[in-house]
């Protein structure tokens, strides 16, 4: 049994002050939800002062991105050190940071490993372009990513995949479930002919791009899909909640 996982990529939003009002709003609600991991990633800046508001709480925090390396000169930089006294989650690879930051499957690898190394829960983010998905090139580009990020022992770990294809996010138009599930499926597939059928059983798989309250039961009555990554929808306490409400009553 996979727990379903529910988590908000807040990117550049929100200021400290908006992110505490943002979490105060949500709290009483978010807590009481059971059986679903819920997350939230808000900006660094922030994390300090929300791990203070969520002392106690079954709500957990990630981080958007970290450096590789514990420390050092590597000026703007955010180590798994310091994370993982902060958070418990950090999502890597976001196709944002490929495109506008040139990251690569090879660095990207390299902060999956160090964030797991601290005891940090990576959420590797992967997913195809529009041009690649209607050159009919969406399970190439997955498996691709798939093998020059991650490693075997990342599973056991609890290394977290999350499927954003590219065209999906912040564009208002998601996938279909039905389109997300069979993609998901593929990359289960892949999982298990690289590294056993056990692993790919076990690893949770999440649909992102252009996620709401009102598609998200599309996405989690599906049976590979194990829940979300969603951007602008979990900048709004209500639909934040309703996503992770009508996920806890499906999965
Ligand atoms: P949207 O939900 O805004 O499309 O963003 C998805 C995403 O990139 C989450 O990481």
């Amino acid at each position: 049994m996979r727990i379903p996982l529910i988590a908000g990529n807040w990117k550049m939003n929100t200021t400290l002050s908006e992110a505490i009002e943002l979490v105060s709003q949500m709290r009483p609600e978010l807590e009481k939800i059971g059986n679903v991991d819920r997350v939230i990633c808000p900006p660094f800046v922030s994390l300090a002062a929300l791990k203070e508001l969520l002392e106690g709480s079954s709500i957990k925090l990630g981080a958007q991105n970290l450096y590789f390396e514990t420390r050092g000169a590597y000026t703007g930089e955010i180590s798994p050190l310091m994370l993982a006294d902060l958070c418990d989650y950090v999502i890597i690879g976001h196709s944002e940071r490929r495109q506008y930051f040139n990251e690569s499957g090879e660095l990207i690898n390299k902060k999956v490993k160090a964030a797991l190394k601290v005891g940090l829960t990576p959420v590797l983010c992967i997913g195809e372009g529009l041009a690649e998905n209607e050159a009919g090139k969406t399970e190439a580009v997955l498996a691709a990513q798939l093998d020059s990020s991650s490693e075997r022992e990342y599973y056991s770990g609890g290394l977290v995949l999350a499927y954003e294809p590219v065209w999906a996010i912040g564009t208002g138009k998601a996938a279909s479930g039905e389109q997300a599930n069979e993609t998901i499926g593929f990359i289960r597939q892949h999982i298990s002919r690289q590294h056993g059928q056990g692993t790919a059983q076990q690893v949770r798989i999440l649909y992102g791009g252009s996620v709401t309250a009102d598609n998200i039961a599309e996405f989690i009555n599906q049976p590979e899909i194990d829940g979300a990554l969603v951007g602008g929808a979990s900048l709004k306490a209500g639909d934040f909640l309703s996503i992770v409400k009508q996920t806890s009553e499906v999965k």
